[in-house]
């Protein structure tokens, strides 16, 4: 039987799947170390990470391992090139987490702009005498301009919420969408500084790369409208958040709202000073349903790219597909 390795804590029944196709080591337990992860990797012929940094060094340190599926969308924890290099197949969970990933967009852009979160903080801390006509005034959504940069399936996803809340549609991408899509969101491309000047809320759904690295930095806050909020549910790294807790600071944003964060799980302190931001940790597909979706898709892709059950070698998800069928190197 080939060897598996299940880097982190999942659902029992799914570690029970995989016992049907491999011999599995599961560490349901705190997050490997890099040199633990790659000691535990030496045997293995697959594993199941979610966001376990993967590189050169850990694949030459595991000569047997072939697969390694993610757990998440996002792949950036995976050093493609040293993947490709080594023929190792790496697989993602996509799709499956695109409505829950956009309500909970919408949800964080709803509490940073309506100052849901604050004004509980104020409440559970037993500051509520009286109601005030300006207490905790905030910005609305309704009729107003969203700007999603990073126009993929999850940005799609929050742009069709938008129609119910009579919003404007703009957004900016690495390449614009076709026509039709961009027709049926009733969405415009905008260079991404006529983005930021023109939208009222702006939410980050783009893949973390080093070409998005602080896509939002102190130059393309100055950008925005001291009124508009910035939601980021995509990496941390795409926003710079020192930058942020200062734009948020001197009021020169209205709110913000962030599931993902430089450094996580450290998040910059100057984050928690700052009273108009909403802060969440990293949970936006983080539905029962959905988790559970993930983490099947995960174990189809780690069963069938190693050959096994009814999809053998034809993963549903594979981010290289190129390796599949070469040897290991
Ligand atoms: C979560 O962050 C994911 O990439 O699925």
């Amino acid at each position: 039987m080939q060897k598996i390795l299940v880097a982190r804590p999942i659902f029992a029944d799914v570690i029970e799947r995989l016992k049907q196709h491999f011999e599995v080591e599961w560490n349901n337990g705190d997050v490997l170390s890099a040199d633990e992860l790659a000691r535990r990797l030496a045997d293995k012929d697959g594993a199941l990470t979610a966001g376990d940094p993967i590189g050169a060094a850990t694949l030459a340190a595991a000569p047997k391992l072939r697969v390694v599926s993610n757990m998440a969308v996002g792949y950036n924890n995976f050093d493609m090139a040293a993947f490709n290099a080594a023929n190792v197949l790496g697989t993602n969970t996509p799709d499956v987490l695109n409505e829950s990933t956009a309500d909970f967009g919408w949800a964080l852009m709803m509490a940073a702009a309506r100052r849901i979160a604050e004004s509980e903080h104020w409440l559970r801390a037993g500051h509520w005498q009286k109601w005030s006509y300006d207490g905790f005034l905030g910005v609305d959504l309704y009729g107003s301009t969203l700007g999603v940069i990073g126009m993929g399936r999850i940005g799609q996803a929050l742009a069709r919420r938008a129609r119910g809340f009579n919003m404007r549609v703009v957004y900016h991408n690495r390449s614009r969408v076709a026509p039709e899509i961009e027709a049926g969101l009733n969405a415009t491309y905008l260079p991404k500084a006529e983005l930021l000047r023109e939208a009222d809320h702006v939410v980050l759904v783009l893949p973390y790369t080093a070409e998005n690295h602080h896509t939002i930095g102190a130059a393309e806050l100055a950008f925005m409208k001291p009124t508009a909020t910035l939601t980021n549910i995509a990496r941390g790294g795409i926003v710079d958040d020192a930058a942020l807790a200062e734009a948020l600071r001197e009021k020169r944003i209205a709110a913000a709202g962030l599931d993902v964060f430089e450094g996580e799980p450290n998040l910059n302190p100057a984050l928690l000073t700052v009273p108009n931001v909403v802060l969440t940790p990293h949970i936006a597909s983080a539905t029962e349903r959905t988790r559970r979706a993930m983490a099947n898709l995960a174990a189809d892709n780690l069963i069938a790219g190693l050959g096994e059950g009814p999809r053998a070698g034809q993963p549903p998800n594979p981010i290289n597909p190129e390796v599949i069928g070469r040897a290991r190197s």
